[in-house]
C-alpha cells in the first residue's frame, strides 16, 4: 500500500494554518451599505421584504451614516424615495429633492470618515417607475434620459456626493454623465458604474423598499441574464466611457461575469448583493435551515474571490462587526 505525499489536508489542520493560507479575507472598509431615505417620514419604517433594513428619515439618517462608520464601512449607497413622482422624474434634479438633501445630509454627518455614493436613476422619481423618460411609444427613451441623468449628476455633485452610482443602463450614460460633471467644474466627482445590471428577478424586495408603483419589466435596457459575454462588453465600455469604478448586479448568481470583469479590469470592481440575495437568506435562516450567520460570511467570501473588491451589501455594518469582534 502506498500511501498519499501529496497531502492538501494538512493545510487544514487546525484554525492556526487556515488563517495562514486564507486566500481571501473580509474587511470592513471593502463593504458598502445602502441606505434609503423617504421623504416626508415621521420615523424610520421597517421594510417587511428586507427584515432589519429600514426607511430613514432625514433626522434618522445621520445617526446611520455615523454608525456605518464607527463601523469602519468603505462608504454608503444612499437611495432617496420622493412623496410625489411625475412622467419625467424631476425630483431627481430638484435641490430640494429627497435624495439631494439625504446626499447633503450624509456628507456632513460623514465628514472624511467614509465615502457618500448616490444612487442616479429615475426609477425612484418617475410615475411610471422606469429607469428612464418614455417616448410616445411608451418605450423609455435612451438619448432623451441621458439629458435627465445629467442633470441629476449636477445636483448631486453639487449637494456633495463623492462617488454617483449610474445604475439606469442606458448606452453612453458614463459618458454623458462625465461629460456634463466636468463642464461644470465637477471634474472631482467619481462615477461608479452599475455596468453589468441584470434584468434580475432577485430586486423584488428593493421594489418594496423604494415604494416603487413599477409593475413592468426592464428586459430592453437591463442585460439578460443568460449572457455572459455581455457583461464583460458593458463592463468594458463603462471602463472606456470614463468610469472609475464597475460594477456586477447581482452578486451571487452572476459570480462567472464577476470573474470576467475582475480578470481584466483596470478600474476597481465592485459587486452588489442585492435585496433578493438578502432576503432569500434572511427567510431561510428565520425558519432554521441555513445558518444565518456562516450562510452570510460564505456569501460574501465568495463575491470576493470571484474578483470584488468593494462589496454592496445591507449586512455590511452587521458583518463590519462581527469582523472586528473576531479581530
Ligand atoms: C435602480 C436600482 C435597482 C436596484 C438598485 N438600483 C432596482 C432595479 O433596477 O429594478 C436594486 C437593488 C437591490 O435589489 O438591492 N435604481
Amino acid at each position: 500500500m502506498t500511501y498519499p505525499r501529496v497531502r492538501p489536508r494538512r493545510l487544514r489542520a487546525s484554525a492556526a494554518m487556515r488563517r495562514l493560507v486564507v486566500e481571501h479575507r473580509l474587511h470592513p472598509a471593502d463593504l458598502v451599505l445602502p441606505l434609503f431615505v423617504k421623504e416626508d417620514l415621521d420615523a424610520p419604517a421597517s421594510i417587511p421584504s428586507l427584515p432589519g433594513v429600514v426607511q430613514h428619515t432625514l433626522a434618522s439618517l445621520p445617526g446611520a451614516v455615523e454608525g456605518a462608520a464607527a463601523a469602519g464601512l468603505g462608504g454608503v449607497m444612499l437611495f432617496g424615495i420622493p412623496a410625489n413622482r411625475d412622467a419625467v422624474g424631476s425630483g431627481g434634479a430638484d435641490p430640494a429633492g429627497i435624495l439631494n438633501r439625504a446626499i447633503e445630509t450624509a456628507v456632513a454627518a460623514a465628514g472624511d470618515s467614509l465615502v457618500v455614493m448616490s444612487d442616479l436613476c429615475l426609477d425612484e422619481f418617475t410615475d411610471h417607475g422606469h429607469c428612464g423618460v418614455l417616448d410616445a411609444a411608451g418605450r423609455v427613451d435612451n438619448d432623451a434620459t441621458l439629458a435627465c441623468y445629467a442633470g441629476m449628476a449636477l445636483a448631486q455633485a453639487s449637494a456633495g456626493a463623492h462617488v454617483l452610482g449610474l445604475s439606469g443602463m442606458m448606452d453612453g450614460q458614463v459618458a454623458a454623465v462625465r461629460e456634463a460633471l466636468d463642464d461644470a467644474g465637477h471634474s472631482g466627482t467619481a462615477i461608479l458604474a452599475y455596468a453589468a445590471k441584470y434584468a434580475s428577478a432577485f430586486y423584488g424586495p428593493f421594489r418594496d423598499a423604494v415604494d416603487s408603483p413599477f409593475t413592468g419589466n426592464r428586459r430592453d435596457y437591463q442585460l439578460d441574464p443568460p449572457n455572459r459575454r455581455e457583461g464583460l462588453r458593458e463592463a468594458t465600455i463603462d471602463a472606456t466611457e470614463g468610469a472609475d469604478i464597475v460594477m456586477v448586479k447581482p452578486a451571487l448568481g452572476y459570480l462567472d461575469v464577476l470573474a470576467d470583469v475582475a480578470a481584466t479590469s483596470a478600474v476597481p470592481v465592485a459587486a452588489y448583493q442585492v435585496s433578493g440575495e438578502y432576503a432569500m437568506l434572511e427567510a431561510a435562516a428565520e425558519r432554521g435551515w441555513i445558518d444565518r450567520r456562516a450562510g452570510i460570511l460564505e456569501s460574501l467570501v465568495s463575491i470576493r474571490r470571484a474578483g470584488a473588491d468593494i462589496v454592496l451589501t445591507y449586512w455590511a455594518a452587521e458583518v463590519a462587526g462581527w469582523l472586528r469582534a473576531d479581530g
